[in-house]
C-alpha cells in the first residue's frame, strides 16, 4: 500500500501529491519544518515539536496555516492513514505559490504538506560502539534557531562526513567552539559536567537536547550550557541528540580518540534515560 501524504487540505498518495512549481518553498527555501517521531501511535513530545514550528513561522512572518490544534489534528490524521506502527512524521510550512519575485505582492496562502515514514531502525553499531564526527567551519547563516528548510550547508556538511568516513560533522564557529551538528545537537561532559553550547542564534533548540539536559538534572548530573571548545582538559565523552537518534555516543572527531574510544557512563545512562522516557510514554 502506497504512504499517504497530506498536501494543502487532501490526502494523497505519496506518488502523486505534489505542490506547484512556483513554491517558494522550491524556489526560495522560504519554509520551516519539523520532524517528530511517533512510537505505536504515541507521539513523542508533538506539543513541543509544534510550538517550535509556530516560533519558526513567527521568526520569519509567516503564519501558521492552521491554529495548534487543527495542526495537531492532520498531523495525528496523516499518521493514522499510514499504518505504521513506529514513523517519522516531517511537516513543512512555506510560504506558498506566487511568480519568482523575491518580495511577493500580497499575502499568499502557506503551503502544508505532511509526510509520514518508518521511522529509522535504532542503529545498534553505533550505540554500542560510537559514532566518528569531524569538525567544519560552520558556514551557515545567523539564525540556526529558526528550523529552516533551507538545508544546503547540512547537505555539504554530511556529505564530507560520509566522504571522510564519519557519520556526522560538527559546525564550530570562529571562537572553535562546538555549535551543533548538520543534523544533531552536540553535547559533551567535561570535568563530570554535561556541557552544551547555549541556546542562542548559532543553534537549533533541539527538543531531545532539552530533554536529554531535564534529564541529567533529574539524575543530579551536572550541567552547563556554555560555549566549549573540543580541546578543553576534562572532556571525557561527547553525544549528539537528536529527534530519530536519541543519544547517540561520539567516540573519535577528526583525528581525536574521546577517552579511551569508548562510549561513556554518562551518555550510556542519558541514552538509556531517555529510552526509558519513550517506552514510559507507550505504555501510560
Ligand atoms: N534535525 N540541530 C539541527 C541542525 C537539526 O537539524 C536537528 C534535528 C537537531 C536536533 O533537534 P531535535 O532534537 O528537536 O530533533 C539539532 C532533524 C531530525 C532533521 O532535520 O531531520
Amino acid at each position: 500500500m502506497s504512504l499517504i501524504a497530506y498536501v494543502n487540505g487532501e490526502f494523497l498518495p505519496i506518488e502523486s501529491a505534489t505542490v506547484h512549481i512556483e513554491d517558494r518553498g522550491f524556489q526560495f527555501a522560504d519554509g520551516v519544518y519539523e520532524v517528530v517521531a511517533c512510537y505505536d501511535g504515541r507521539f513523542f513530545e508533538l506539543n513541543a515539536h509544534l510550538q517550535r514550528l509556530q516560533r519558526s513561522c513567527e521568526s520569519i512572518q509567516l503564519p501558521l496555516p492552521f491554529s495548534l490544534e487543527r495542526m495537531e489534528s492532520i498531523v495525528r490524521e496523516t499518521y493514522t492513514l499510514n499504518n505504521l506502527d513506529d514513523a517519522m512524521v516531517y511537516i513543512q510550512v512555506t510560504r506558498g505559490v506566487a511568480p519568482r519575485i523575491h518580495m511577493p505582492a500580497g499575502a499568499l496562502t502557506p503551503t502544508l504538506v505532511v509526510t509520514v515514514r518508518p521511522l529509522p531502525e535504532v542503529d545498534e553499531e553505533k550505540a554500542l560502539f560510537g559514532a566518528h564526527a569531524i569538525t567544519l567551519a560552520d558556514i551557515r547563516w545567523k539564525r540556526c534557531d529558526i528550523k529552516s528548510i533551507a538545508l544546503l550547508a547540512s547537505v555539504l556538511a554530511k556529505q564530507e562526513a560520509m566522504h571522510r568516513g564519519a557519520h556526522e560533522a560538527f559546525w564550530t564557529n570562529e571562537q572553535r567552539h562546538v555549535l551543533e551538528g548538520s543534523s544533531t545537537n552536540i553535547l559533551a561532559v567535561i570535568n563530570g559536567t554535561l556541557t552544551t553550547h547555549p541556546q542562542d542564534h548559532q543553534i537549533l533548540g533541539g527538543i531531545t537536547r532539552d530533554l536529554a539536559l531535564r534529564l541529567a538534572r533529574e539524575h543530579d548530573i551536572p550541567t552547563e550550557e556554555r560555549p566549549w571548545c573540543l580541546d578543553e582538559p576534562g572532556l571525557s565523552e561527547c553525544m549528539m541528540s537528536s529527534t530519530t537518534n536519541a543519544v547517540l555516543p561520539v567516540v573519535r572527531i577528526d583525528d581525536m580518540p574521546i577517552a579511551d574510544e569508548q562510549p561513556g557512563p554518562v551518555t550510556k545512562q542519558l541514552r538509556e534515560l531517555l529510552l526509558h522516557e519513550i517506552s514510559a510514554m507507550c505504555s501510560s
